[in-house]
């Protein structure tokens, strides 16, 4: 108490002599303590109202898209992973409009869900928003795989990739995918399957004869037990520890690249490029001087089987579900390929590509698999500078989200849109309602060879077998795609014809 009380000795002129003068004086302690408070109220007020009239001008001129961010940092993360991912875009969609705002997983987000604005970001504008992806599944795949560039090396190696996959390339593929669907075919017979899992079988075989051409080197058995290890630790968390799935992925893509880098020197030696994508790669040359390295080569060719085989066999499996569901729509699948092969058997030949040109039904039920289950139900870009766009304000680093989900699912478009009804496609869809393949510069390269791959395998399932699903249990499992619960567990069985 005595500290204050004292009577001060000299007029203060330091900080310290100050202190001391106060402990000596408490009233003028006080009262200027009591100014000093003011003058920082007033200067924050000052600062809090100059900050508000910045921020009302900035929103005046810019103005975000409505939504809500949800708590700080954790945005809505929690809220999407506990509801449904569906419900949770369409209530927001409901409440908000076609574009809004979010924060998921750490990151400031735009959805949008109008084909108009999707063709923005995805087609027109597509430059100013880039792909992005964690940087987890960038070091797995590859950093120079085409997915996660934009511009010049884009567009070089899209127009390879594409070209390797065009109706004219695949075309002769026919045969040799009938002999995979041959191969597999037989081991179903009166066992229960899950369908999910033969089918990433038999995508990914397709996947490596498209990629690696049929040459088949020594080499190739290992990629593929490589490849499996490498995608159990895709999906996981990207903990770098010694032990977790993570971990051995990143090891088996260690051993992956060292295996193709020796696949493509020694094709590169013989001088022998071989078929397939790979064949491609090796043989191109940018004006005839810039030949791709081992590792770009690498990294497109791991890549192009990943987005390959998962993306297929998740819709192949709801497609054998809503077959199952729909008996009539069976039924129907097969007489047509029972009318194909009529005409093989007829001319003594094997099925062809123009054969799989004329599955009108099969086709439409491929469509129509591809909306209601629209397994990639959006994609992320981010915008690379601020963006005006349809009257609001993108700020540059934020993501942005075509959600391809809710345009396949909106009744404006799809009428009755829970309904699986192949003869929607009899008439073309409105443009840029049906984007299962997306738009624009990264579009798809393989979805002929998807359509193709799903075509083949149909012609000897629906004519040849019938399956039971397994299990009374309706629902839907993302791993990462959604796919009916534990993989549509089947019973196969030989088709009984009936007799006429
Ligand atoms: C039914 C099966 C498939 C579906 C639904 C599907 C869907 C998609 C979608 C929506 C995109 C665009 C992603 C984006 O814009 O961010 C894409 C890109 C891609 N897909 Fe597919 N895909 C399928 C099969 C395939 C196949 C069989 C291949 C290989 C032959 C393939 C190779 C690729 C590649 C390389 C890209 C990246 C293109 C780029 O970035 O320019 N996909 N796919």
């Amino acid at each position: 108490m005595q500290l204050f009380f004292s009577l001060p000795a000299s007029p203060p002129q330091t900080f310290l002599a100050t202190f001391t003068t106060f402990r000596h004086c408490p009233v003028r302690f006080l009262s200027t303590l009591i100014l000093l408070f003011s003058l920082f109220l007033l200067l924050l007020v000052v600062v809090l109202l100059l900050l508000s009239i910045h921020q009302w001008r900035h929103s005046k001129d810019r103005r975000l898209p409505p939504g809500s961010m949800g708590w700080p940092y954790i945005g809505e993360t929690l809220k999407i992973y506990t509801e449904n991912p569906n419900s949770f875009f369409a209530n927001r969609q409901k409440r908000y409009g076609d574009i809004f705002k979010t924060h998921i997983l750490g990151c400031p987000c735009v959805m949008i869900s109008s084909p108009e604005a999707a063709r923005i970001v995805l087609v027109t504008q597509a430059h100013l928003f880039k792909p992005t992806y964690p940087p987890s599944k960038e070091k797995m795949i590859g950093p120079e795989a085409l997915f996660f560039h934009q511009g010049a090396y884009h567009s070089r190696l899209k127009k390879l990739v594409q070209s390797s996959f065009l109706p004219s390339a695949i075309r002769g593929s026919v045969s040799e995918i009938e002999q995979i669907v041959l191969k597999f075919l037989p081991t179903w017979e009166n066992t229960t399957i899950n369908t999910l899992q033969e089918m990433k079988r038999y995508a990914f075989d397709v996947a490596m004869i498209s990629a690696l051409g049929h040459k088949q080197d020594s080499e190739i058995k290992g990629i593929k037990h490589l490849y499996q290890c490498l995608e159990k630790g895709y999906n996981s968390m990207p903990l770098d520890l010694p032990g977790t799935p993570f971990r051995k992925a990143m090891k088996a893509r260690k051993l992956l690249n060292e295996t193709l880098t020796r696949l493509i020197q020694g094709r590169r030696k013989n001088e022998q490029q071989g078929g397939g994508l790979l064949g491609v790669l090796l043989g191109s040359k940018n004006q005839k001087v810039d030949q791709l390295s081992d590792s770009q080569i690498a990294d497109n060719v791991i890549g192009v089987i990943f987005a390959a085989h998962d993306t297929t066999a998740s819709v192949l499996t709801w497609v054998l579900k809503y077959l199952h569901d729909n008996r009539d729509l069976l039924e129907a699948v097969t007489r047509e390929q029972e009318g194909i092969q009529q005409e093989v058997i007829e001319a003594n030949r094997r099925l062809t590509w123009d054969d799989t040109r004329h599955m009108p039904l099969t086709t439409r039920v491929i469509q129509e698999t591809l909306r209601t289950a629209s397994i990639l139900s959006f994609t992320f870009r981010e915008a690379v500078q601020d963006v005006e766009f349809e009257g609001y304000y993108i700020p540059k680093g934020w993501k942005v989200l075509p959600l391809f989900r809710s345009i396949h699912h909106c009744a404006d478009f799809f009428p009755h849109p829970e309904k699986f009804d192949p003869s929607r496609f009899e008439v073309p869809p409105r443009p840029n309602t049906f984007m299962p393949f997306g738009n624009g510069v990264h579009s798809c390269p393989g979805s002929e060879l998807a359509k193709l791959e799903m075509l083949v395998l149909l012609h000897h399932l629906t004519i040849g077998y019938r399956w039971q699903v397994m299990g009374d249990k309706d629902g839907i499992q993302y791993g990462p795609f959604p796919v009916p619960i534990r993989g549509l567990p089947v019973k196969v069985t030989p088709r009984k014809i009936k007799a006429a």
